[in-house]
């Protein structure tokens, strides 16, 4: 290829790849596949390899490869990044709203209402549409310089999306975030690989973005939502901060789409009440929400105090971190066999929860904290991730504290244990009680077998009566041995076996995650079943065709082919095949025009379940989600529907009720269903 042909070529190629991000980071609508995508990428790859010369700084190449930084520059900020006032109660927002409006001298005033996240806020600075620079938010007015890390994160454009004219100048603020689901696998990788483990989401992505060797901070699941404009000039004049809101996405900036416009600051409470119920569903951390004076010029005419502005404030939620003693230290023995310190609690209120547990990971953990039995701790929970111990009170000391000491042997079956990582496991498999418990409690699950009224407390009973011995054993189990169980009536006997009966129809992609192969979670077990189309084709798969799809990486692939090496294993599954378990194919789903739909379920359901309803989706190869996005095909709004439901309304996604939903099931199984 000559110069000027792989000129346009290497054009051509960024600017197709730039959408395919923005579509795929910004606006969660790919469409492309994998596969694809990186043969763009490869092909990218190698012109720039062979004509060097046209190598820039912002083609989608050069997210990562920069060597080691020793350390950071300092930085100053294009305006200060301010921080904001905290209110904890409806009557010191009413305040607020009280005096800003006595500012202003005006009767009304409007507010934009939005999460307050919790992460790493940085600027981020763009020149003529291009990534120049950002930073982080430091003293607040001067940070660190982290460009080559943020340029790792998919969803920061290195070249903005051209809505009319582009700005000469654009420094936006927002803050960097980690998922809950890629905090607690990013620890999980960090104990296997023996490294320090965060104690929170925020931590994570703060100690992501701080890293001097960019290939680390590029290989962390870091996401960004843009909330603020810093500097501006050269391009359209705003009036309103919504407008702000709603040009970030335009340039290709993502903005979190829970907003709100409010008249009254009655409706700015209310908002703040429906979020903080809604908290725990969301797979990030927020931690109150943030008032905002809309108007520019009103905001103008407030001004900032020394380090906040008197036209916004964040209205938190009840904190959740809580302090109280450890008042020891247990050692629980988890499914896969991992021994976890478990720090025993005086029982403390969190945000709402008592919690008397909390976990300490391991035993580096423990040492990097230097807890001690009886010390003085703050505990933290995030969504609903398993609440920890993250601090010490060193000073309360009193002499009386004792240190912990891991186990020798399996502290519930006295087997041999085994290094892996930073965990010990037991030797024992399922022989081991704890972890025979621990399998049947996962394949009973709602998200697995879903098999009602086999709770934990009856789970404990039939192991250490030894009337169960493995998972098939549930098969077998008879009335008068569950009667004969302390506290069992006949009808709680019968329903369960009935709903054990139950589960021995199953879809493929349920039987799948029942098995609990190690990294294989629920949205896995379902792309897994959609390529295989029986258990014994998954059994056959070798590493090279797992690798092959699309979702499965490396660490995945090894896993599952680890699994079915397993003789237990696979003495497992054909006991389960033997006992009646009959595993429906998924192809049928292949059928449905509601196939690869997505649904999001928001308020009680009447009819069904919460499981229920989003089993029936999967059945017809659909995706039931928790968060409306503008991928979103349907919300199913039951009674006493929230935020999900204003959300919707304003991405125009098409809202049904349960009735709307259980129709258009029904006409997608019947034949003759006409769906448009
Ligand atoms: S606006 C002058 N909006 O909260 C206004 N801040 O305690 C400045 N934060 O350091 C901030 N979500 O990192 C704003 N939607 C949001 C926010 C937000 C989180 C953080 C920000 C700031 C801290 C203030």
């Amino acid at each position: 290829m000559n110069p000027s042909k792989a000129k346009e070529r290497i054009t051509q190629l960024r600017e197709e790849i730039r959408r395919y991000n923005y579509l795929y980071y910004v606006k969660s609508q790919p469409e492309i596949s994998d596969a694809a995508y990186d043969n763009l990428m490869r092909e990218l790859v190698e012109l720039e390899k062979q004509f060097p010369e046209l190598l820039s700084a912002d083609s989608p190449t050069q997210r990562v490869g920069a060597p080691p930084a020793q350390e950071f520059q300092t930085v100053e900020h294009t305006a200060p990044m301010l921080s904001l006032d905290s209110c904890l109660t409806a009557e010191e927002i009413a305040a607020f709203d009280k005096r800003v409006k006595k500012l202003l001298g005006a009767d009304n005033a409007e507010y934009v209402v939005e999460p307050k996240l919790d992460g790493l806020s940085v600027e981020v600075i763009y020149e003529n549409g291009r990534f120049v620079r950002g930073a982080t938010r430091g003293d607040g007015y001067q940070g660190e310089d982290v460009s080559l890390n943020l340029k790792t994160i998919k969803s920061i454009p290195l070249v903005l999306r051209k809505k009319g004219v582009l700005p000469r100048l654009l420094a936006v603020r927002g803050e960097v975030m980690m998922s809950l689901q890629g905090f607690e696998k990013l620890n999980q990788q960090l104990a296997q690989n023996n490294k320090p483990l965060f104690a929170n989401p925020r931590n994570a992505a703060s100690g992501s973005m701080r890293q001097l060797d960019s290939s680390i901070t590029a290989s962390r699941p870091l996401d960004i939502f843009f909330y603020d404009i810093l500097a501006y000039e050269g391009g359209a004049e705003f009036k309103t901060h919504w407008e702000i809101l709603h040009a970030l996405p335009e340039w290709g900036l993502k903005v979190n789409p829970q907003l709100e416009k409010c008249q009254q600051i009655e409706q700015a409470i209310a908002f703040h009440h429906q979020l903080e119920k809604e908290r725990d569903t969301l797979d990030y951390e927020i931690d109150g929400v943030v008032v905002k004076l809309n108007n520019l010029a009103a905001r103008e005419k407030l001004g900032a105090k020394s380090r906040s502005p008197r036209w916004a404030a964040a209205y938190k939620f009840a904190p959740r971190q809580g302090e109280t003693i450890v008042e020891d230290i247990i050692v629980q023995v988890g499914r896969t066999g991992a021994l976890t310190p478990v720090a025993r609690l005086r029982p403390v209120e969190v945000g709402g929860v008592t919690i008397s547990r909390a976990t300490l990971h391991n035993i580096d953990y423990i040492n990097n904290l230097g807890v001690k039995i009886g010390d003085r701790v703050k505990v933290e929970r995030a969504g609903d991730v398993i609440p920890a111990v993250v601090e010490v009170d060193k000073k309360e000391r009193s002499g009386a504290q004792r240190d912990f000491k891991m186990p020798d042997t399996c502290p519930v079956c006295g087997s041999g244990l085994t290094k892996d990582g930073a965990y010990l496991k037991c030797d024992a498999g399922i022989s081991c009680p704890a972890q025979l418990k621990e399998s049947i409690k996962h394949y009973a699950s709602k998200q697995a077998m879903d098999i009602d009224g086999l709770g934990s407390k009856i789970v404990n009973k039939l192991v250490d009566e030894k009337i169960i011995r493995s998972v098939a054993d549930l098969y077998a189990l008879t009335k008068e041995q569950l009667i004969s169980l302390e506290g069992f009536a006949e009808k709680s006997a019968q329903n369960i076996l009935q709903a054990i009966a139950a589960s021995k129809q199953c879809s493929l992609s349920r039987f799948i995650y029942a098995l609990g192969i190690k990294n294989v979670g629920r949205h896995l077990a379902d792309v897994l079943a959609r390529q295989f189309d029986s258990i014994g084709h998954l059994e056959a798969a070798t590493l090279d065709g797992l690798l092959q799809i699309k979702e499965v990486g490396p660490e995945v692939a090894q896993s599952v082919v680890d699994f079915f090496a397993n003789q237990r294993n696979r003495d497992l599954i054909q006991a389960l095949l033997q006992q009646g378990i009959n595993v429906a194919r998924e192809e049928i789903q292949t059928q449905s025009v509601l196939k690869g739909k997505r649904f999001v379920f928001t308020g009680a359901l009447t009819k069904f379940s919460r499981s229920q309803a989003q089993s029936l989706v999967e059945s017809i190869g659909g995706r039931a989600t928790s968060s409306v996005s503008q991928t979103t095909d349907y919300v199913v709004a039951g009674e006493n529907v929230g935020s999900k439901l204003t959300e919707a309304q304003r991405l125009g996604v098409k809202v049904i009720s349960e009735d709307e939903f259980f129709n258009l099931l029904q006409g997608d199984i019947s034949p003759k269903g006409d769906i448009s």
